[in-house]
């Protein structure tokens, strides 16, 4: 990441997958975030970070749907619910250097934020946590925005249909648009929301699509070294 003089605001928009895999809680991947997180804070970044709904969600919508019939709202509500217990894990166990309270509407006006952490969870049915960290960044002026995911790039075509599927280092919004679409679907597998794409290209944010599962190149993405991954401007 290129060094600036005045503080850079980072957003993270943290697949829940890697807090809640199928398994369970990933606390490895907690003490590692939050390590990551201390050293660079040290060093004068400040975070925004957006933590999914991952495993959480899919074990409440899946135990509802087992016994009542769920419209679109239900299944969002439970996910909303997932990303706020998960942002306050995420806020829990960064308390050292965290804003006390997690923030659930981005639209609000944010006072007295000092602090070198600043988490957020979802927002209102039909929008999705990338579409609220896009939001944030908007609001705060962020230029980057790092999506943490399970891929190591973005591909010009689904590369487990797909065997000849090209892998991308760095895409125009206009082109990274045309792959995934313009509409959001609640469990769509993208590697990043279409609208908050949109958003994204207005605001000409800058999206890094990286491997969560790899905090070491995350790292290295926000000391500035080389990194495996997509970048989207
Ligand atoms: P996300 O779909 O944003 O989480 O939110 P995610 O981590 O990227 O995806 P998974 O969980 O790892 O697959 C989880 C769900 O919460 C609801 C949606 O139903 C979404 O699918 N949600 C989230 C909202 O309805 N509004 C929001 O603002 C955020």
């Amino acid at each position: 990441m290129k060094k600036t003089t005045e503080v850079e605001t980072v957003i993270l928009s943290v697949g829940g997958s890697l807090v809640v895999p199928s398994a369970g809680i990933d606390t490895e991947f907690l003490k590692n975030f939050k390590k990551m997180i201390s050293k660079h804070s040290e060093r004068g970044l400040r975070f925004v970070v957006v933590v999914g709904g991952g495993g959480t969600a899919r074990a409440y919508q899946n135990a509802a749907k087992k016994v009542v019939k769920l419209t679109r709202d239900d299944l969002d509500w439970l996910g909303i619910h997932s990303t706020r217990l998960n942002g306050h894990l995420m806020r829990t166990i960064l308390r050292d250097f965290a804003y006390p309270v997690m923030i659930k509407d981005p639209t609000r006006p944010l006072k007295n934020w000092h602090e070198p952490v600043l988490v957020v969870a979802g927002w209102k049915p039909g929008w999705s946590t990338d579409y609220v960290a896009t939001r944030m960044a908007k609001k705060l002026g962020a230029k980057i925005l790092i999506n943490l995911s399970n891929i190591d790039y973005v591909c010009d075509k689904d590369p487990s249909k797909f065997p000849e599927a090209k892998k991308i280092k760095e895409i125009a919004w206009q082109d990274f648009r045309k792959i995934v679409g313009d509409t959001w679907d609640p469990g769509m597998n993208v590697p990043f929301d279409p609208v908050a794409s949109k958003l994204a290209e207005q605001c000409k944010l800058e999206v890094v699509i990286l491997n969560g599962k790899k905090l070491k190149n995350v790292d290295n993405f926000l000391s500035g070294k080389k990194m495996i991954g997509t970048r989207i401007f």
